[in-house]
């Protein structure tokens, strides 16, 4: 069930029952649902069904980022990632964009793309035309193999023919058809896998060549996202920098990013720790969704960075994203993971485009905190003041062997918190 209020001032400071206890009182979760997270949401015996030569489960943190607001409905994301701040950052940057009146955004139709390549085409602009004129055929037959999809209102939508050589150079005879489906709220790579198989001989035959992979491409750039985020500039200040010129410093980061691909390499790191989070929570791919975003980033045939900051004409800090985002509200791990199964319940989300913006808002939350970060005070003093309050209550591991090389712990500096370690890190809620 969905939260009403994502704003739960004070969560951070809570113990992790007390947390559990609001989230069940405020409606996302049971405390008893809420106790599968004690063992990840993943027991042994399904993990044994889900992949080959299992010997366990490896479990991450999860947690909750709070005060998110995407077209005017609260949500409170579950977000599993081992890196201290992330959660606390996005919770903070989310803050402060719901007082600018939130995340707005439209997500595209979920249509993803299947590709067969055709090899040995002795004429590629023959067999182009060929199965163009063949197109409303493809189609059927593409979605007699998917019936079911297609009684959910999805189904193959395009035919799209493609001669690399000719785009990109490279080896002659290579013909490739794209396969556009419809795929709902399905993420939807094996029902594109299945369609590239399944039309794979009829589009040799038509092309005269042979046919070569038959796999989705990952860089499913007809699912796009694109969101919109506005943080009235006063919000952004901090100990030492006043909120315009914070503004301003952020607005230079992302001129930065858009100049340099080293740095929007690491701009675009700070958008995919929300968004990788959000989407390993929820069983989703993230492996695709990474792919798809770094291949977006790079199709304008420089790597570019997927969010641009700038200072609006009303002095407020206005951003904006565009990636890709292959995830499903149905079927795949879901069908299996418990965990993943109630962190999707908990976000209260139905829609796989629903879910795909959610995930965009805290990719762009943790960009946000990222850049005011560094280009006010340096990424560090927050940064380590969640380190330091994450190594002060983990007890201390004990000391591997020594090593035949004579490598002894006490050449290895101590994993004891220094003193003075802070409770609460800078933008908790
Ligand atoms: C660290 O996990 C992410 C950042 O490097 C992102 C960025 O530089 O924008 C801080």
């Amino acid at each position: 069930m969905a939260i009403r209020d994502s704003r739960i001032p004070g969560f951070y400071n809570l113990p992790l029952a007390s947390r559990r206890q609001e989230l069940a009182d405020r409606g996302p979760a049971t405390l008893q649902e809420l106790a599968l997270f004690d063992a990840g949401g993943l027991d042994r015996a399904t993990a044994d069904r889900m992949v080959e030569n299992a010997i366990g489960v490896y479990s991450l943190p999860l947690g909750m980022g709070l005060n998110f607001q995407v077209n005017g409905r609260d949500y409170a994301v579950p977000m599993a990632v081992e890196e201290p701040s992330v959660i606390a950052a996005a919770s903070n940057a989310a803050r402060m964009v719901r007082a600018g009146g939130g995340f707005h955004g439209e997500a595209d139709e979920p249509v993803m793309t299947a590709q067969v390549e055709l090899l040995d085409v002795p004429n590629v602009e023959r067999a182009e035309a060929r199965i163009l004129a063949e197109k409303a055929a493809i189609l059927d037959l593409a979605n007699l193999i998917i019936p079911r999809m297609v009684e959910r209102g999805g189904g193959a939508r395009e035919i799209q023919v493609r001669v690399p050589s000719r785009d990109y150079g490279g080896e002659a005879g290579r013909v490739v058809v794209h396969v556009h489906i419809d795929c709902r709220d399905a993420m939807g790579a094996n029902l594109l896998n299945t369609v590239a198989e399944g039309l794979a001989n009829r589009l040799a035959q038509l092309s005269g060549g042979r046919a070569g992979l038959r796999i989705l491409t990952n860089l499913s750039d007809r699912r796009l996202i694109r969101l919109r985020a506005s943080v009235p500039a006063a919000l952004l200040a901090t100990e030492t920098v006043t909120g315009p010129v914070a503004a301003e410093a952020i607005a230079g980061a992302s001129r930065f990013a858009d100049d340099d691909p080293y740095r929007a390499a690491t701009h675009n790191k700070g958008i995919m720790n929300g968004v990788d989070a959000v989407v390993i929570a929820t069983g989703n791919d993230w492996r695709g969704v990474e792919a798809g975003a770094h291949a977006f980033a790079a199709t304008s045939g420089r790597y570019r960075p997927l969010s641009r900051w700038w200072v609006g004409s009303d002095g407020a800090l206005k951003g904006e994203l565009i990636m890709p985002m292959a995830v499903g509200t149905v079927g795949g791990t879901l069908g299996v993971h418990a965990g993943a199964r109630l962190a999707q319940r908990m976000l209260g989300v139905e829609a796989s485009s629903t879910l795909a913006l959610v995930i965009g808002a805290v990719g762009m939350a943790s960009n946000l905190a990222a850049l005011r970060a560094l280009a006010t005070e340096g990424i560090q003093r927050g940064h380590m003041a969640c380190h330091r309050r994450a190594t002060s209550e983990i007890p201390v591991l004990p000391e591997p062997p020594e090593t035949p090389s004579g490598t002894s712990s006490a050449n290895r500096p101590p994993r004891t918190p220094p003193a003075g370690t802070p409770t609460s890190a800078e933008g908790l809620t």
